[in-house]
């Protein structure tokens, strides 16, 4: 045994065959949080396994998290096998080319620009209440994720969504379906799922093709200036077209679903939790003094900022991490080596008592200054962390605390269906069964 190997984490000793491998996707497909938890359970906050001859260390513990994200981030790549519909944008290139491209987009990510999309995050609340009549039924996640894409439409690429919200909803859950498949034959293989990926990945395709073409008159908008900063570098026609394809297809898709899981989340909590309706109708009473919730109530939304971060505690929309190594590394007392891929649990690390008294309980006052959120930092990650953290984070956080707070005004929520939802991993959190609340009018 090398010294190396002496100090690899504990872990789940290695498939002897094909079939040991085969076992444990389908209890991932089953239960994937059961099945993490479970070795958690056994092995401690980080254990290391081999599937496909392939080192695999999963985590759960903040410090080897901020160290891989943080302090040693240069050793790491994002792991991109299951994005790669996305092409190479921002969230899948690395090095050179990822900090040119991120260069590239920041601008529109500044406060001042965030700010100025509050007047069309509110217009699509309103749009989205005024077509409900009292005591009716709204599914969360479509509701939520025809709202946000609308939104991120709007604000990035200067105009309305021309597609499909269901479709594109459709395509990106059969795409996201792809995370727990094993691969075990190469993506050309023409087997049935593949297939279905490819056909999915073109019908996304053709959304965003949509959007370019009709963004010749959208001026001022990140779309509007990538092709301007593509032009002056020159860019050929054809790089030009693919650099856009997959810059588009990346902020529309990361820039929609995750806000409207952590919406869903936290309007279901909201409902579950009644008791809390007074002291979130007393706020939006004061911050707004009835009038329509828009981007200068922001700041004064606290309590609702502080549901809305309790929310993606309990379910954080991106609920894992996952990173490639590229160079060797020690992280903690742990050899990483190059090739080796890290599974960085922020779901458990979440629910983890030793940083939240109670984890499974509901408590927006974790987040009040110098509470238990204020005390770990590094234990509540649901935007990442580090150079690669989330460029849309503010904008995430405008929109989201805007569009729950103009649904509270209007509307108390009640659950139609008691029964405990559970969430289900794939690339994000989303709940297992549609989530239904009826409006009821105040
Ligand atoms: C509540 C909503 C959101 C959550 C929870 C969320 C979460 C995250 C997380 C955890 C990462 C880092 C992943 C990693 O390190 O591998 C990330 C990256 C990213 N997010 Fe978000 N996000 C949200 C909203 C948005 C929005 C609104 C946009 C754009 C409009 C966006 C665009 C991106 C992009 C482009 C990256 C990659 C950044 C880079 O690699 O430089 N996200 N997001």
């Amino acid at each position: 045994m090398t010294s190396a190997a002496v100090h690899l984490p504990p872990g789940p000793p290695p498939p002897r065959h094909l079939w040991d491998e085969l076992l444990y996707f389908r209890d991932l497909k089953r239960d994937v949080l059961g099945t993490i938890a479970q070795r958690f359970a056994t092995y401690g906050d980080v254990y290391y396994g081999r599937i496909r001859g392939m080192g695999v260390f999963s985590a759960m513990d903040p410090e080897f998290i901020h160290a891989v994200l943080v302090s040693e981030a240069r050793a790491f790549r994002r792991r991109t096998i299951d994005l790669e519909f996305l092409g190479d944008g921002v969230l899948t290139s690395s090095g050179e080319e990822w900090r040119r491209k991120r260069r590239r987009l920041q601008p529109s990510f500044r406060h001042d620009s965030i700010l100025s999309y509050g007047a069309l995050i509110r217009q699509e609340s309103e749009r989205l209440l005024a077509a409900q009549r009292p005591g009716a039924v709204l599914d969360l996640h479509a509701s939520m994720r025809e709202l946000t894409l609308r939104v991120v439409c709007r604000a990035l690429f200067g105009q309305e969504f021309p597609g499909s919200a269901e479709r594109l909803g459709r395509a990106t859950r059969v795409l996201q379906e792809a995370v727990l498949r094993p691969k075990l034959l190469p993506p050309w293989a023409p087997t049935p799922a593949h297939l279905q990926h490819r056909r999915m990945s073109a019908l996304v395709d053709r959304e965003v093709y949509r959007i370019i073409e009709r963004a010749e008159g959208a001026p001022g908008s990140l779309l509007a200036a990538l092709r301007a900063s593509l032009d002056q570098e020159g860019a050929s026609r054809a790089d030009a077209a693919r650099e856009l394809r997959d810059e588009v297809v990346t902020l529309l898709l990361a820039g929609h679903e995750t806000t409207a899981l952590a919406l869903t989340w936290a309007c279901y909590l909201v409902a579950r939790h009644p008791e809390l309706d007074p002291a979130l109708q007393a706020e939006l009473a004061r911050v707004t003094g009835g009038k329509p919730v828009s981007a200068e109530h922001f700041a004064g939304l606290e309590l609702t900022q502080r549901v809305l971060s309790e929310a993606s505690r309990l379910y954080p929309p991106v609920y894992v991490i996952p990173r490639v190594c590229t160079e060797d590394v020690r992280i903690g007392p742990y050899p990483v080596r190059k090739g080796d891929e890290l599974w960085l649990w922020i779901y458990f690390m979440h629910h983890d008592a030793r940083w939240f008294a109670r984890p499974e309980r509901f408590d927006p006052d974790r987040f009040l200054p110098g509470g238990e959120a204020a005390r770990s930092p590094r234990a509540y990650l649901p935007f990442g962390a580090g150079l690669r953290s989330c460029i849309g984070r503010g904008f995430a956080t405008l929109e989201a605390t805007l569009v729950l707070a103009a649904l509270l005004q209007q509307h108390r929520l009640e659950l139609v269906d008691h029964r405990p939802v559970f969430p289900r991993p794939r690339i994000t959190l989303a709940p297992e069964r549609p989530l239904r609340v009826r409006l009821l009018a105040r």
